[in-house]
């Protein structure tokens, strides 16, 4: 048996359009599974769904937004009704707005802890009942090295990456009896459009964070493709509630 083999399983990534959600679902594609690319525009899905038809993948897009609880049943459908069911659920759809806690408006706190956690507690509600069909379901979820640490101006987006991994490590227990693992990757600097806002927002950094980082370099989303194929695949099987953190040494360094 190939451990790391995905050939036949059922993916759904939600934040597949770009970043680290297009790399995570090109590495399920390569390791065999079929594959819904879900975000908020199915359109913006376009550029990772040619690339991955280019390379024979059996993959579709759809529009998800996972604020809404409607939205994610309808995915989570899709999924089902293409490829006849679904195994695997890789929630990597997040977003942010640094600022200082006294500045940040209500409708700001509401919308990161709405896309970032209540999304992927909706995500996988509306998917557990495929996943328990499944007999052999995997959730991944994405925290950030911010669900360990924090800063001045990620508040919100802290206690929503924070949250993931609690969340996660209940499901882990609530579901285990289904067979469905849920783990959470915790990424760190990774070069994608989310964190170069960052880099404009805040004046050295990027040097910063390759100074602190102990591999000294950013990382890139396709590094991000070897937890998650790893925590899909027969390789993880009895490991459940975990956070594995993928950051070039950061948060190992004092
Ligand atoms: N880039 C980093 O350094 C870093 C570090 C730690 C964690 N992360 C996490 O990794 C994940 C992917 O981020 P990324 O860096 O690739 O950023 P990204 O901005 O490239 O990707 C995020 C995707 O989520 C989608 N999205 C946002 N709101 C959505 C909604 N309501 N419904 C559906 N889709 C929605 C966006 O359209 C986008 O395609 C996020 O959860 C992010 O918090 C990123």
């Amino acid at each position: 048996m190939n451990l790391f083999e995905l050939n036949g399983r059922v993916a759904l990534v939600t934040g597949a359009a770009g970043g680290i959600g297009a790399a995570i679902a090109e590495g399920l594609v390569d390791a065999g599974a079929k594959c819904v690319l879900a975000d908020l525009s199915k359109e913006n899905c376009e550029a990772t769904l040619s690339r991955l038809r280019g390379k024979n993948g059996d993959v579709r897009a759809v529009s998800l937004d996972v604020r809404d609880r409607s939205s994610c049943e309808a995915a989570v459908m899709e999924a089902v009704s293409a490829f006849g069911g679904l195994d695997i659920l890789v929630n990597c759809a997040g977003t942010n707005t640094r600022m200082r806690p006294e500045e940040y408006p209500e409708s700001l706190w509401e919308e990161i802890i709405d896309t970032n956690l209540k999304g992927t507690f909706l995500m996988c509600q509306a998917a557990f009942a495929p996943l328990r069909s499944s007999g052999k379901g995997k959730i991944i979820n994405v925290g950030s090295i911010l669900s360990l640490a924090a800063n001045e101006v990620t508040g919100p987006y802290a206690a929503s990456k924070g949250g993931v991994v609690q969340l996660s490590k209940s499901l882990a227990c609530s579901w285990a009896e289904q067979n469905i693992t849920v783990n959470t990757i915790l990424p760190g600097w990774i070069d994608t459009p989310l964190s170069r806002q960052a880099r404009i927002d805040i004046p050295g950094h990027a040097e910063r964070v390759v100074d602190t980082t102990p591999l000294r370099r950013w990382g890139e989303p396709a590094d991000l493709i070897g937890s998650a194929v790893f925590l899909s695949s027969h390789a993880s099987d009895f490991i459940t509630g975990i956070s594995l953190v993928v950051d070039g040494g950061v948060t190992a360094h004092v």
